[in-house]
């Protein structure tokens, strides 16, 4: 059966990069967010993206408006019960996203999949919030979404490999690459980026080199698009600190533990571009 209506939670950066995606390769999505002016935030978000795809020559203009015409949005989550696959992009809280299954499990059609985009979290305890494990995946997607080629397809001992197939079929028709991993912190992108950031972190608050000298280092040096410190900015030091905390939870590592200097900004509210301040400043924000 192939998949072509998409449910999508969550119309933050992620979950709307995700939807225009979905709606890119021509299936009809629903993004849910939990109050009309956050819903409506995240149409802008993927009309602005939409557009600057058509700028950047990515797409035609007759291209951005059926995907468009193919997005809606809704705050009611009885509006994802003809579903087929509904992805979950929401806040990176383990309690939420438990919330969020269990009210899906009990409005989605049985035989449809739920997904989750944590970058972290493992997916058995998503699972465990549903009647249906074996229809529970992780779909974990890299920001920014439209632009980065990579899918992580993350699948428990619960997982049908049927789901796990057809899940990633339909990874492919968005263009995607999908790599599969099991079910362990940080997969497999996460828990070797991670700590790469955390060093960097490390390196700047030891006083071996300036911020800047780190991250000419690395794009340079080694031809990283952006060096670790401008991508801690841009990933947000909150969600860096999160998955930090969640990676050394699991395998009680030092190097996976949260430098002092990034848990003191993180208290400070400097989440990097999308609060104005991280390891540089943006003015205004970015979001
Ligand atoms: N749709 C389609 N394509 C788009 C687009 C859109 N909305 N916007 C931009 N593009 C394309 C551009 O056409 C360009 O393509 P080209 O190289 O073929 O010309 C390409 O994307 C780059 O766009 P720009 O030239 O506007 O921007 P930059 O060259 O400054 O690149 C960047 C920006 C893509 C963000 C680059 O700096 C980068 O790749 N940074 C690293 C990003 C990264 O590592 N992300 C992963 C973070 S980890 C994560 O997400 C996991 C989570 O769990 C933490």
């Amino acid at each position: 059966m192939t998949i072509d209506r998409v449910g999508v939670i969550g119309g933050g950066l992620m979950g709307s990069g995700i939807a225009e995606v979905c709606a890119r390769a021509g299936s009809d999505v629903v993004v849910h967010e939990i109050h009309a002016e956050a819903a409506q935030a995240a149409l802008t978000r993927m009309e602005r993206s939409l557009a600057r795809a058509v700028e950047k020559g990515k797409m035609e203009a007759a291209e951005q408006s059926s995907a468009l015409g193919r997005i809606s949005i809704s705050t009611d989550l009885s509006d994802q019960a003809d579903r087929q696959l509904v992805i979950e992009a929401a806040t990176e809280n383990e309690d939420v996203k438990k919330q969020i299954f269990a009210d899906l499990d009990a409005v989605v059609p049985s035989d449809s999949i739920l997904a989750s985009n944590t970058s972290s979290i493992p997916i058995t305890r998503i699972a465990s919030a549903t009647t249906r494990p074996d229809h529970v995946i992780g779909l974990h997607f890299f920001n920014p979404v439209p632009v980065m080629g990579l899918v992580e397809l993350v699948t428990t001992v619960m997982t049908s490999s049927d789901v796990a197939t057809r899940a990633e079929v339909y990874m492919e028709t968005l263009g995607k690459t999908v790599i599969r991993a099991q079910d362990r912190a940080g997969f497999i992108v996460n828990m070797l980026l991670v700590p790469y950031m955390l060093g960097a972190i490390r390196m700047l608050e030891a006083g071996v080199a300036s911020r800047e000298d780190i991250d000419a280092g690395m794009r340079l040096g080694a031809n990283h698009p952006m060096g670790p410190l401008e991508l801690s900015d841009f990933v947000g030091l909150d969600t860096m600190k999160h998955i930090a905390d969640v990676l050394f939870d699991e395998f009680k590592e030092p190097f996976y533990a949260s430098p002092p200097l990034l848990t003191r900004m993180v208290e400070a509210g400097l989440f990097g571009r999308k609060t104005g301040r991280g390891f540089y400043e943006y003015d205004p924000p970015r979001t």
